[in-house]
C-alpha cells in the first residue's frame, strides 16, 4: 500500500474487490462532491470533480443508462484482477450542483449517487500523447491482462485512443493505465437480454494497436489466464451485490451478470488463443 494513501494496484495479491481494499489505504469507497473542476471529453459527459477526500475524481452520472454500473463493475473487476486501473468511488453529488450543469435536467440526472474515478493528472490519453508502437511501456506484462479483461466484460471500446491513458514514468517510457469502462457488456443500455445474447460470441474485442504490439513472448497471456481461472464465484457475487441499491439493478440482472462472467472466464483463453495473429509479436523474445 502506497504510503500517501493511494492503493498500488498491483500489491493486491489475494485480487480482493476494491471495496475491500480501499478502507486499507486511506481510500473511501463512498465520496462526496464539493465542487466541479472542469469537463472532461468524451460521449458520456463526466466531470472532474474535487470530492470531500480532497481528492478529484472523473464522475460518470446515472443516467437512463447502465453507465455507472458498467464503471462500478469494471472497477471492482480490474483490481480483482490486478490490473493498472485507477481506484473508483461512489459519488454523492448534491442536487444543487447538479443543478449548474447545463444538460442534466435534459438528461434525467438528478441529486444522488453517481460514479467516479480517481483522477490521475499524470495519466494523458493517446489523444494527447503521440506515441507509437515502438514506445517501451514498462508495465507491458499487465497488457495481456487488460485484453483478457475486454474479453471476459465484452468491452468493445479499448481501441478509442481517448480510453487509454499512459503516464510517463522516464523520458520515453510509459506505464498503462486503463480508463472508461462505459462500452462493458457491449455498451451501456445492456439488459438481460442482451447479455444473454451476447454471452457465447467468441469474436475478439477490439485491441489498440499500441497493446497488441506491446503484448510478446512465448505464453504472454498465462498469467492473464491464471488470474481470471481463480476469479471466484463469490468474488463476482460480492461485486454484483455492492452495486449501491440506487442504481436499481434488479435480482434478474444481478443473476445475469454473474452468470455472464461465469461463462466469460470459460470461454475467454479459447478466444484469444484463436486469434494470435491479432498480435504481432506472439511468440517472439521478450526484448
Ligand atoms: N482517472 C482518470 N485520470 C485521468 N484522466 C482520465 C481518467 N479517467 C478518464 N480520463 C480522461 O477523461 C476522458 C473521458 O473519460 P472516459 O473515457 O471514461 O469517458 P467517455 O469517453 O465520456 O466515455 P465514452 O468513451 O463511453 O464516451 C478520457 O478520454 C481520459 O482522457
Ligand atoms: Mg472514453
Amino acid at each position: 500500500m502506497a504510503g500517501d494513501g493511494v492503493l498500488n494496484l498491483n500489491e493486491n495479491p489475494a485480487g480482493e474487490p476494491i471495496s475491500q481494499l480501499q478502507s486499507q489505504g486511506n481510500l473511501r469507497m463512498k465520496v462526496e462532491a464539493r465542487k466541479i473542476v472542469k469537463k472532461m471529453k468524451g460521449g458520456s459527459g463526466s466531470y472532474l470533480m474535487e470530492c470531500d477526500d480532497d481528492r478529484s475524481y472523473v464522475v460518470k452520472f446515472k443516467d437512463g443508462s447502465k453507465n455507472v454500473v458498467s464503471e462500478f463493475i469494471g472497477g471492482e473487476l480490474a483490481n480483482a484482477l490486478q490490473l493498472p486501473a485507477q481506484s473508483h468511488a461512489i459519488v454523492e453529488v448534491g442536487q444543487e450542483l447538479i443543478e449548474t450543469i447545463p444538460d442534466h435536467k435534459q438528461r434525467g440526472i438528478t441529486g444522488t449517487v453517481h460514479h467516479g474515478t480517481l483522477f490521475n493528472e499524470n495519466a494523458l490519453d493517446l489523444d494527447s500523447r503521440n506515441l507509437t508502437t515502438s514506445a517501451t511501456i514498462l508495465n507491458a506484462g499487465n497488457i495481456p491482462g487488460v485484453v483478457t479483461f475486454d474479453n471476459l466484460t465484452q468491452n468493445n471500446d479499448r481501441n478509442n485512443a481517448g480510453n487509454n491513458l499512459f503516464v510517463e514514468v522516464a523520458p520515453g517510457t510509459y506505464s498503462y493505465v486503463m480508463c472508461d469502462y462505459n462500452c462493458m457488456f457491449n455498451g451501456s443500455g445492456w439488459s438481460t437480454a442482451t447479455l444473454t445474447a451476447s454471452v457465447s460470441n467468441i469474436n475478439l474485442m477490439p485491441v489498440h494497436p499500441i497493446l497488441a504490439t506491446a503484448i510478446a513472448g512465448l505464453a504472454p497471456f498465462d498469467l492473464a489466464f491464471d488470474r481470471i481461472t481463480k476469479l471466484s464465484t463469490s468474488t463476482i457475487h460480492s461485486i454484483i451485490e455492492t452495486i449501491p441499491s440506487t442504481w436499481s439493478v434488479t435480482r434478474d440482472e444481478q443473476d445475469t451478470l454473474v452468470g455472464f462472467l461465469e461463462s466469460r472466464k470459460k470461454l475467454v483463453p479459447q478466444i484469444i488463443l484463436a486469434n494470435k495473429s491479432a498480435f504481432p509479436k506472439w511468440g517472439s523474445n521478450v526484448v
